[in-house]
């Protein structure tokens, strides 16, 4: 008789306590594999006359299996004779095709889009603002040698196996586990996972986050350093490793980004802003909004809230909020958020506000509120991700709203000029900005005020405008450029007055790549002191870097190859930099080079 042993094993200490989580599957002659338990089925194949006797046997897991490290043993027993044999290990995923996974697949809608989803290496991570979205290349590397090794290292570590390795095994099984245990282990916050978070602007001591370019350095560092967090990750990091690390582990997965998240501290929905009379924004709410916020989707039944939430279900390692204890977020029901079931766990309330939230605008002098206002239809402009099979963004705002919450008829062209949230003042005032070109660096911003008077009476007005850098993810810091005069308005008219702020008042000694911009504009009606306000944020653009291959659709296998990069500098200074390129599968080792002023540089690689 043979049996095979199936081990279910993460650490070797635990070979010898395994006890239940180990399987005797015994070798059968005849029948078929089995779905539903471990079996081995003796295959038939023509013995080999000139080479030793050998035995083929298949083995099969069920669908119902836990994903890990497994070791493998083979028993013989013969009369009262007993040897066993090591097989080795083998590491078991979970398999997106199989259609009786039974929390993973509803196959009939993914479909072919696995190909996308748990197969492909490269994606595209959306950043900026709505009204002049930037895409960034990432190499997911879930196929680069030693990546597995690291993901299921990654489960080891994780608090749920320390704590109780045999619960910990057991639950492997289900997607919606693992999601949440790979959403707290992917930030370093209370465990021992992989990223460390810095939005400080000071990254010494690590890598600057925006100069990650795929996730197999950031994995490979923390595992190099025997599991030392890496430094440093923002949003678009944590999500692009998760990312890896689930379609590392066969769970088809997508990034996501979030324009003008909010983040809700106190739970109420509602973001305030405050202003001064000047229009300068004030660092008063412990509240923010993201200029956008990125997470990863992944797709997996959910049995445990009944009917109707399969599909795809956000997770977000970015530290933001605890859930339950730890950082940590998700999987919450796309489903559940769009019909606003706040108790279908986990955290759909937090990632509702962050589509949802209304925005309050509070303009105070000497603590005295001089005029609000709400803006419904500002967080959660745009939800997007990369569309399969292309390098084009896909809009999946109404997966996770209605149309009517959707920004449509306020963003005609979103990649020309943007609309912006007007205000309708009680005494019939009202003010717009409209950017006239979307911001690139190296130019003026030019944009228009857009004032009414919808009284038929002539008004004096005070007009303030103000411009404060921020960052994404923050408050604007300082005002770096402002305008303030007096306007007439006559009965019914409307005013359009242009405005420009010049490059240098704006222009940084450093390259920034999520460099944003809050421009605001209050409206004082001298006579009545009413005031009203209108504002906008956007990113300013850098230039980009293309990329040409030579005779890009004959390649040759192990030939050197030339791509030719191309910059051009949009400013009237000379710049320098360095050009850092990879291709997961394609270059072994990074390259780097130096540049200075050239503006076209040829790279010849071996593909
Ligand atoms: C039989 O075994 C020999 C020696 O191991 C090997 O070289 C040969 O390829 C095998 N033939 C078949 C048909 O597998
Ligand atoms: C593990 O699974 C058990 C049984 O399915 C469940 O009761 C328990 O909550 C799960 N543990 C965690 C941490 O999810
Ligand atoms: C970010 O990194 C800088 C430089 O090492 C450090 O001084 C700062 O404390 C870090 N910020 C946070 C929030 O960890
Ligand atoms: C302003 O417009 C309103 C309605 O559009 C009109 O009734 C009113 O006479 C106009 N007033 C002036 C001064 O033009
Ligand atoms: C940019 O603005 C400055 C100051 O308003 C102006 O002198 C300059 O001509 C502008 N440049 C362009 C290219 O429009």
């Amino acid at each position: 008789a043979l049996t095979i042993f199936v081990l279910y094993s993460d650490t070797h200490s635990s070979l010898l306590s395994a006890g239940p989580v180990s399987v005797d599957v015994p070798v059968s002659r005849l029948g078929q594999p089995s779905l539903t338990q471990w079996s081995a089925v003796l295959e038939r194949r023509l013995p080999n006359l000139t080479g030793p006797r050998a035995l083929s046997v298949s083995l099969s897991s069920p669908a119902s299996a836990s994903i890990g490290v497994y070791t493998l043993q083979l028993r013989v027993e013969a009369h009262l004779n007993v040897k066993t044999h090591s097989l080795g290990q083998i590491t078991l995923l979970c398999n997106p095709w199989c259609q009786s996974e039974c929390c993973l697949c509803v196959h009939t809608q993914l479909n072919d889009l696995r190909t996308e989803y748990v197969r492909s290496d490269i994606g595209l991570l959306f950043k900026g603002s709505p009204g002049n979205m930037v895409s960034r290349p990432w190499s997911f590397d879930q196929f680069e040698k030693g990546i597995l090794d690291i993901c299921m290292k990654l489960l080891q570590l994780s608090p749920q196996h320390q704590t109780d390795m045999r619960k910990d095994l057991q639950n492997r099984s289900d997607p919606v586990y693992i999601g949440r245990v790979i959403s707290a282990m992917v930030n370093s916050n209370d465990d021992k996972g992989v990223l460390m978070g810095n939005w400080s602007g000071d990254y010494s001591g690590g890598v600057n986050p925006s100069q990650w370019s795929g996730s197999a350095d950031i994995l490979k560092k923390w595992a190099e350093s025997q599991f030392r967090p890496v430094k440093y990750g923002q949003c678009w990091v944590f999500a692009a490793v998760m990312c890896t690390v689930m379609r590392a582990l066969g769970i088809p997965t997508r990034v996501i980004t979030n324009f003008n998240s909010a983040h809700d501290t106190d739970g109420n929905m509602v973001i305030e802003e405050y202003y001064n009379e000047m229009g300068k924004k004030l660092s008063m709410s412990k509240d923010s909004i993201w200029n956008f916020h990125v997470w990863v989707e992944s797709w997996m039944k959910r049995p445990d809230l009944g009917q109707g939430y399969e599909g795809w279900q956000v997770l977000d390692a970015t530290p933001q909020e605890k859930s339950a204890g730890m950082f940590r977020c998700g999987p919450a029901a796309v489903k559940a958020i769009y019909q606003q079931k706040v108790e279908a766990q986990y955290d759909v309330p937090f990632v509702y506000a962050e589509v949802n939230a209304d925005v309050r605008t509070i303009i105070i002098k000497d603590k005295k509120v001089l005029s609000t206002s709400i803006d419904k239809k500002r967080v959660g402009a745009l939800i997007a991700t990369k569309r399969p099979g292309s390098m084009l963004m896909q809009d999946i705002t109404s997966e996770y709203k209605t149309e009517k919450g959707k920004r449509k008829s306020d963003c005609p062209d979103r990649h020309q000029t943007s609309r912006i949230h007007a205000n309708a003042g009680h005494h019939g005032i009202e003010v717009s900005l409209q950017l006239l070109k979307a911001p690139v660096v190296g130019e003026n911003i030019s944009f228009n005020v857009i004032i009414t008077n919808n009284m038929a009476a002539p008004k004096l007005l005070k007009k303030h405008v103000n411009a404060q850098n921020k960052e994404y993810n923050r408050n604007p810091t300082g005002t770096f450029w402002e305008a303030h005069d007096d306007v007439k308005i006559a009965p019914n008219e409307t005013l359009t007055i242009k405005h420009e702020i010049p490059f240098n008042a704006y222009m940084l000694k450093e390259a920034v790549e999520d460099y944003m911009v809050n421009l605001a504009v209050v409206i004082e009606d001298v006579e009545s002191q009413e005031r009203v306000l209108a504002s906008e944020e956007f990113n300013i653009r850098s230039p980009t870097l293309s990329v040409q291959i030579q005779n890009e659709f004959s390649v040759v296998i192990n030939t050197p190859q030339v791509a030719t990069v191309t910059f051009t500098n949009l400013f009237n200074v000379a710049v320098s930099g360095e050009l850092t390129v990879s291709g997961s599968g394609l270059l072994e080792e990074k390259a780097q080079m130096t540049c200075v002023k050239s503006d076209i540089l040829v790279f010849k690689a071996l593909f």
